[in-house]
This record gives structure tokens, C-alpha cells and sequence, in this order.
């Protein structure tokens, strides 16, 4: 009959029930948070005088060593103690003596779990946002190199039209930037303590919640405790931020798996960060960004999770609750290890321009730009103009070239009305070039784009 509750209990738990109720295997994540926010709470109650000095001092020390304990790895986690909370109060009671059995007072788990975890996903808002900040810095590094370098831009994985690689990777810039503004709004709006809901419905004793938020970095109180002890919002949140940023992520992934490939040989990743087959020795394949693919299911799974385990859950605190933790656990160090390994890869990878340029002379991909140029400089009609240029683009076919490699009595034998100008509008880069208007592939507007990012990032204090 070791447990804090068990003054109205006559039979011990089983052990059984030990197993299935513990969330002390996994929730010491949170050790750091608990012995601060425990430390607040001393400091309040000793400030409200419902803590001696001598009493918050004793708390101190033993708090300290408790920590000590934890980090040399020598602390006992014992699943009869059910969670961190109780474990580390029954050892600092054991360390200390009375004054250890004073620290509840006022407080309960409810809002203490609350205090840990809101602030445990807070501090990993801000680190994810932090490695989102270096990886954008990275993908800007290389987009500023290729503002010239064309390749085939896609619509349905067909080549449509030439942009350039600078460009195409700002797509991926503009996708992390939201990711980034996403976490850090989702921290502003969470930044609330919930110490001193106590259980549900706040506490009698005579707390000061504005010196505790204080104490611990938060902006303000919560407003109302029976929504903040079983409000998992801010877990949620985390969770949808981590698996948008991990399906941004996919993207590029599946982007950089077939880049890597024989068929398009766009880009070759680096040894490092490549691996081999154990049985062709010829091969390398690219398993970080594979990888990095899979792990954005496992992401999304967490979030379905949580989701899924707060829906219909009636007010206030319920045990079930207890299943927030491990997914958000795992998609936080998913997130960590998956934006660290994809921006070493980025940085080591090679960009092979020429295959990149290559690959835009077949397709004809400047088909519209014919198009366009009898609309503009021939007065023909949009759809006549697509009918010629198909008439065209089936001569280049039968000729075995690219369009932008037709000459100039071709085009003029397949309509009178086209003059010998119409050889430059048909050149790639120029139609690259040609996609002037705002936010278009034009070098030009590549390189405003690159401004805007290096300037938020510049801007950007975090
Ligand atoms: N281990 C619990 C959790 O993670 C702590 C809160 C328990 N509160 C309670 N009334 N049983 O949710």
C-alpha cells in the first residue's frame, strides 16, 4: 500500500493494473518541466505564506538533487509510482521529509501534467521552427546559384513549360516559411499556464497564477480551468504543424528519389547520405529521402491518434488523456532528426545542370510561346494560334527535334503570317524569361523571391 492515493483503498493494485496504468516509461520526457514548474509553485506558495521559507529552501535543495539523480541516470523509475509526478515528489519527500508532502498543496496533477506538457510542446515549437529557419537558409544557398539553370517545369509529371531550378526550389521556400509561421502562431496562441486550475475547478488556497505563468515564461493565465485541464489543443497543433511541415518534406522527398534516378539524373546524392544494396554492388539509392517519405505516414498516424483519443471526451480531466504523450514524443523527434538529415543532404548534394537542360529540349516545352507569339504578333486568335502550334509541334516530331530547335522556314511553311523573330521567342531561357508577372519564373522575379525569404529570414528572431 505504497501509493499517494491509496488512504481510502483496503487491497493493494495489481500489479497488472501497475502496467496498464503507468505513464512513468514514458512521461520522465518531461522531467525538466516538472521540477521547474515545481519550483514555481514552491516559490508562490512560500510567497503566499502557505510555505515557510525554511520549507521552500528544503524544497530547493531537494529538487536540485532529485534533478541530479535523473540526469546521472541513477533515479529509480519505478512503475508502481504511475507517472513522474508522483515518482519525483515520493523521492523528494524521502530526501526532505514533511516539507515535501506541503508541495501539493493547492495544485493537482491535472494541472500540473497540463503546466508540463503545454510547456514541453512550446519550447519544441520553437526548436523545430529554429531547424525549419536553418533548412530554408540552406535551400535559398542553393536556389541563388540556380537562377539560371533551366529544367522542365511539370504539370501531371509531363513537361510543360522551362523554369528555373532557383525558382523550384523557392516553391519548397515558400512551404517551409508557412511551416514555420504555423509553429511559432501556435505557440503565441498556447502561451497560457494552467497552475493553479488544481483539478477542475481552481483551488481555495490563496495561489498567485500571474507569479507562477511568470516564474515559467508564460504570457498570461488560462482563463477558464475546466477547459485548461483537459484542453489538449496545443498537443493537436504541434501535431498538425509537424505532419504539413513532414508532408512538405514527402514532396521534396519524392522529388529528390526521382531526380536521383538514371531517368532523370537531376541531382546525385552524396556518399553520406546515400546507401547501397547488399546484393548489386552497383547500386546507390536514396534512402534518406525514402525514408523521410515513410516516417510522414507514422506522423500523420500520431495526429489520427490524438485526434481521435480527445473526440467525445466529456469535461474534465479523463485518464484517456494520458495517451497524448507518446505520439507527440515520437513526432518531435521525427521532426528533429528528419530536418537535420534532409538539409545535410540538400547541402551535400550535386546539381547536374546539364542533364537538367537537357531534359528541358525535349517536350517542347516552349509550345506556348509559338502560341503566344501569333496571338501578340500576329493578331491570330487564341485557339486558331493552338491549332498551328500543334501543326508544328508535330513537324519538330516528324523532324526528330525539339521546337525550340525548328527553323525559321519550317514555321513559315506551316503559316505566312510568322516571322524569323519567332527563332528567339522559342529559345528556352528567353521563355523562362518571358514569365514575367509577379512571382513567375523569370530570372528576374527568381531573384525578388530570393529577397523576400532572405529578408524574412533576416527578420525572423528566434
Ligand atoms: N499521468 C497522468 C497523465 O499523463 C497525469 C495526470 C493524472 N491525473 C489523474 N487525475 N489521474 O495524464
Amino acid at each position: 500500500m505504497d501509493k499517494m492515493w491509496s488512504g481510502r483503498f483496503s487491497a493493494s493494485a495489481s500489479s497488472l493494473l501497475d502496467q496498464f496504468n503507468a505513464s512513468i516509461m514514458f512521461d520522465r520526457e518531461l522531467y525538466r518541466e516538472d521540477i521547474e514548474g515545481s519550483l514555481a509553485h514552491a516559490a508562490m506558495l512560500e510567497k503566499q505564506g502557505i510555505l515557510n521559507a525554511q520549507e521552500l529552501s528544503s524544497i530547493r535543495t531537494g529538487l536540485a538533487q532529485v534533478r541530479e539523480e535523473i540526469e546521472s541516470g541513477v533515479f529509480e523509475w519505478t512503475i508502481s509510482d504511475e507517472d513522474l509526478h508522483m515518482a519525483i515528489e515520493k523521492r523528494l519527500t524521502s530526501l526532505i521529509g514533511d516539507a515535501g508532502k506541503k508541495l501539493h498543496t493547492g495544485r493537482s496533477r491535472n494541472d500540473q501534467v497540463a503546466v508540463d506538457f503545454r510547456r514541453y510542446v512550446l519550447r519544441k515549437n520553437l526548436e523545430i521552427a529554429r531547424q525549419l529557419k536553418a533548412l530554408l537558409e540552406t535551400i535559398i544557398d542553393i536556389a541563388g546559384k540556380h537562377t539560371q539553370t533551366l529544367l522542365p517545369g511539370m504539370t501531371h509529371l509531363q513537361h510543360a513549360q522551362p523554369i528555373n531550378f532557383g525558382f523550384h526550389l523557392l516553391a519548397y521556400a515558400a512551404m517551409f516559411k508557412r511551416d514555420i509561421e504555423r509553429l511559432l502562431s501556435s505557440r503565441e496562441r498556447n502561451n497560457v499556464s494552467p497552475l493553479g486550475c488544481a483539478a477542475l475547478a481552481g483551488t481555495p488556497h490563496n495561489v498567485d497564477r500571474d507569479f507562477t505563468a511568470r516564474e515559467l515564461g508564460f504570457e498570461s493565465v488560462s482563463v477558464n480551468c475546466l477547459d485548461t485541464v483537459s484542453d489538449r489543443d496545443f498537443a493537436l497543433e504541434i501535431l498538425f504543424n509537424i505532419s504539413t511541415m513532414m508532408m512538405h518534406i514527402s514532396r521534396l522527398s519524392e522529388e529528390l528519389i526521382l531526380w536521383s534516378s538514371y531517368e532523370f539524373g537531376f541531382v546525385e546524392l552524396s556518399d553520406e547520405y546515400s546507401t547501397g544494396s547488399s546484393i548489386m554492388p552497383q547500386k546507390k539509392n536514396p534512402d534518406v529521402p525514402e525514408l523521410l517519405r515513410g516516417k510522414t505516414g507514422r506522423v500523420y498516424g500520431s495526429l489520427m491518434g490524438l485526434l481521435t483519443v480527445m473526440k467525445g471526451l466529456p469535461l474534465a480531466y479523463n485518464k484517456d488523456t494520458q495517451e497524448d504523450k507518446e505520439g507527440v514524443f515520437d513526432a518531435v523527434a521525427t521532426a528533429h532528426i528528419s530536418l537535420d538529415i534532409l538539409n545535410e543532404a540538400l547541402k551535400t548534394m550535386t546539381v547536374k545542370s546539364e542533364n537538367m537542360l537537357a531534359a528541358s529540349k525535349k517536350g517542347h516545352l516552349s509550345a506556348t510561346d509559338l502560341a503566344d507569339y501569333l496571338v501578340e504578333h500576329c493578331g491570330v486568335p487564341f485557339r486558331e494560334a493552338h491549332f498551328i502550334t500543334g501543326k508544328a509541334v508535330a513537324r519538330a516530331e516528324a523532324l526528330g527535334i525539339d521546337l525550340s530547335e525548328i527553323s525559321y522556314n519550317e514555321l513559315k511553311a506551316i503559316d505566312e503570317r510568322i516571322d524569323e523573330d519567332i527563332i528567339a521567342h522559342l529559345q528556352l531561357e528567353h521563355s523562362m524569361n518571358a514569365r514575367m508577372s509577379a512571382g513567375g519564373t523569370a530570372t528576374l522575379r527568381t531573384l525578388e523571391q530570393l529577397v523576400h525569404f532572405e529578408h524574412y529570414l533576416k527578420e525572423l528572431d528566434i
